[in-house]
């Protein structure tokens, strides 16, 4: 049988996680046939280190068989210890009153201890996958933290915006989910992402030709993905939960097992690619083979799409200009 690998998890008593933490430990993340073992991170807060061991006796109460470890923590340091993947979910909300540049100071500085601490201890092949939002940046700053690790480890999550990209693609077209092939979101988990269905096909035929509506791709599609968050916290409550987790395993599944050549999107540093500067976490469509994603290249950028992958970079340039000071 596999030797285990290592999962560190963090924000694992939140909502994300309650929804995440059972799948990974089933297989569904990394395989049927490879034991895991859960690093699982909380803040030192008792309630919420109280909640995670609540978390932790029902994963206990599933009788996992891929399950043969399971840690919680309190500090990076120790919950990141030679971990071969890592889950960062947890973050700081905007809370009341908080102004986004405080909302960038709050999760720089977590993402600056976590990115310190992975460069520490982690693998030097840890795969990092950063959902807790503002994601792209986080993961910047994680990134840029850890310096002895190599830049491409470090990934955003747009797997969510995607999977609701192919979710409307599907209705749209009355076709099903699965067969809709080369779907993409460039640029930042936010509403300023853009869903790209240009090069999309089912059963081989051109998805921009089945639709054959850019009044519904700009004033209709556009709009329903970029904005979906907020109708699910609208109808909801709480905001997306069970589909974010879904997409993180969607994401990790991906870069650890393959797609055999289909595209998905990841938000990867970049290195140059469609004139996106070195190192911006950004959307792009990706190919994953042999546990290494590859960004599919030259592909035609109409005026369109150039005007939203300006808009979108253009934000994430301001992220980043906002943390600057801070890194
Ligand atoms: P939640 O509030 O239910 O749970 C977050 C958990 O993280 C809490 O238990 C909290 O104690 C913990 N936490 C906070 N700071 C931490 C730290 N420094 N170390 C370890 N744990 C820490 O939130 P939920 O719903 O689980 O969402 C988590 C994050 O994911 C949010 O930032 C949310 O905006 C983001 N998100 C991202 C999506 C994406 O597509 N990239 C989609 C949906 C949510």
């Amino acid at each position: 049988s596999k030797k285990p690998v290592r999962v560190a998890v963090t924000g694992a008593a939140g909502q994300i996680g309650y929804a995440l933490l059972f799948r990974i430990a089933s297989g569904e993340m990394l395989g049927k046939d490879q034991p895991v073992i859960l690093q699982l991170l909380e803040i030192p807060d008792e309630k919420a280190q109280k909640a995670l061991t609540g978390v932790m006796m029902e994963l206990q109460d599933c009788a996992f068989p891929l399950l043969v470890g399971m840690e919680a923590h309190s500090d990076p340091m120790t919950a990141f210890k030679d971990v071969d993947y890592a889950l960062l979910v947890g973050a700081r909300p905007r809370g009341p009153g908080m102004e986004r540049a405080d909302l960038l100071a709050a999760n720089a500085q977590i993402f600056t201890a976590q990115g310190k601490a992975l460069d520490k201890v982690a693998s030097r092949n840890v795969k990092v996958l950063v959902v807790g939002n503002p994601a792209n940046t986080n993961a910047y700053i994680a990134m840029k933290s850890a310096p002895s690790l190599p830049a491409k480890n470090f990934t955003a999550m747009l797997r969510l915006d995607h999977n609701r990209a192919l979710s409307q693609v599907a209705a749209k077209t009355g076709k099903p989910v699965a067969a809709i092939k080369k779907l993409t979101v460039w640029g930042n988990h936010s509403p300023t992402m853009y869903a790209d269905y240009r090069f999309a096909t089912i059963d081989g035929q051109d998805v921009k030709d089945m639709i054959n509506d850019q009044e519904w791709n700009a004033n209709v599609f556009l709009p329903t993905v970029g904005k979906r968050g907020a109708a699910i916290i609208d109808a909801r409550g709480l905001s997306s939960a069970a589909s974010a987790a879904n997409a993180a395993i969607d994401h990790m599944r991906d870069w650890a097992l393959g797609t055999n050549g289909e595209w998905v999107t990841m938000g990867v540093p970049s290195q140059g690619w469609y004139g996106i500067p070195q190192d911006v976490i950004f959307g792009f469509p990706v190919t994953c083979e042999n546990g290494e994603y590859k960004v599919i290249e030259g592909l035609p950028i109409d005026a369109f799409s150039q005007e939203r992958i300006n808009k979108t970079l253009e934000e994430l340039e301001g992220e980043k200009d906002g943390v600057k000071h801070l890194l």
